[in-house]
């Protein structure tokens, strides 16, 4: 699991570095700026999670997040005036793989857990790494992604929580998760063969099949973790019932409602329940309950 964005190796692009002056560099990361300025405007959308929350610990997290996610796609508008460049719309696969849905245990997993996981690995990895830092534009920009990765890496680190969570409370999700996984991977070449005819002859896209592969045995690493993927990845067949039932869990999940629970249990939640004084902290300040 990652805990922190800094401890994890990551690809090595091998000092490959785009040129903020040359158009074909530009376009290249106007698409891929475009893509992270559409998931985080997406992102936001986790504050809809507080409907959902099963606990005070995750209403706080989710206010946060939303917050976070707010500020993100604002530093990104600010990455695109720094560089001049206009925003593309999104792929139809950052599009698929940022669609919200109302389903919470799909959403912890492939929003929060693998989605933003992935986030991080192209904020991470591409971008720190290739950003040229002799252009006097690039130390404030890696300055403002540093903060993104440490706050999606938070991210990351609460939908794995919630995921095993879940997976502890509801055994039978394991199979759908691990079908949605293998669908989440098969979808992600459609994305670099986007840059197919020019992956030979530059020097960062030369890299693409490799970081493919780096994210895509990243992401098996973490759901094997997670309990998701077995030891052994099970043969075609078996892949293939799993991701039959990830698919009818994808179906439910359009049909699913939200349900909320907080106003079931904040009795408890708030350590009322046995009538003890308790304190309450909200961000800046502590107030005093006592129960009678
Ligand atoms: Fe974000
Ligand atoms: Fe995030």
């Amino acid at each position: 699991m990652r805990d922190n964005a800094d401890n994890d190796a990551g690809y090595d692009f091998g000092g490959a570095r785009f040129d903020l002056n040359a158009p074909r560099d530009r376009e290249i990361l106007r698409f891929i700026l475009s893509q992270a300025l559409y998931g985080e405007a997406t992102g936001v959308f986790c504050g809809k999670s507080l409907y959902s929350a099963k606990s005070l610990e995750a209403a706080k997290f989710y206010l946060k997040q939303a917050r976070q996610e707010l500020a993100h796609l604002q530093l990104f508008a600010d990455i695109f005036r720094a560089l001049d460049l206009q925003p593309l719309p999104a792929h139809w696969v950052i599009k698929l793989l940022a669609s919200h849905n109302n389903y919470y245990p799909l959403k912890v997993l492939m929003e929060h857990a693998i989605g933003e996981g992935m986030v991080l690995d192209i904020f991470k990895d591409i971008l720190l790494q290739t950003l040229p830092d002799e252009d006097p534009r690039v130390p404030l920009i890696k300055k403002k992604l540093r903060v993104v990765c440490r706050e999606e890496s938070e991210h990351v680190a609460w939908g794995e929580k919630e995921t095993a969570r879940l997976l502890a409370e509801k055994a039978w999700l394991k199979t759908p998760y691990y079908g949605l996984v293998e669908l989440q991977m098969a979808v992600l070449p459609v994305l670099v063969k986007t840059f197919r005819s020019q992956t030979g002859d530059h020097p960062v896209l030369a890299h693409l099949p490799g970081f493919l592969e780096h994210v895509r045995s990243r992401v098996y690493r973490q759901a094997k973790e997670l309990g998701i993927v077995p030891a052994e990845r099970p043969g075609p067949l078996k892949r293939t019932v799993a991701i039959g039932f990830g698919l009818a869990l994808f179906a439910r999940s359009q049909f699913a409602r939200s349900r909320s629970t907080l106003e079931k249990t904040y009795i408890d939640e708030l350590g009322l329940a046995n009538g003890e004084p308790v304190r309450v902290t909200a961000e800046s300040t502590t107030i005093d309950v006592s129960v009678n």
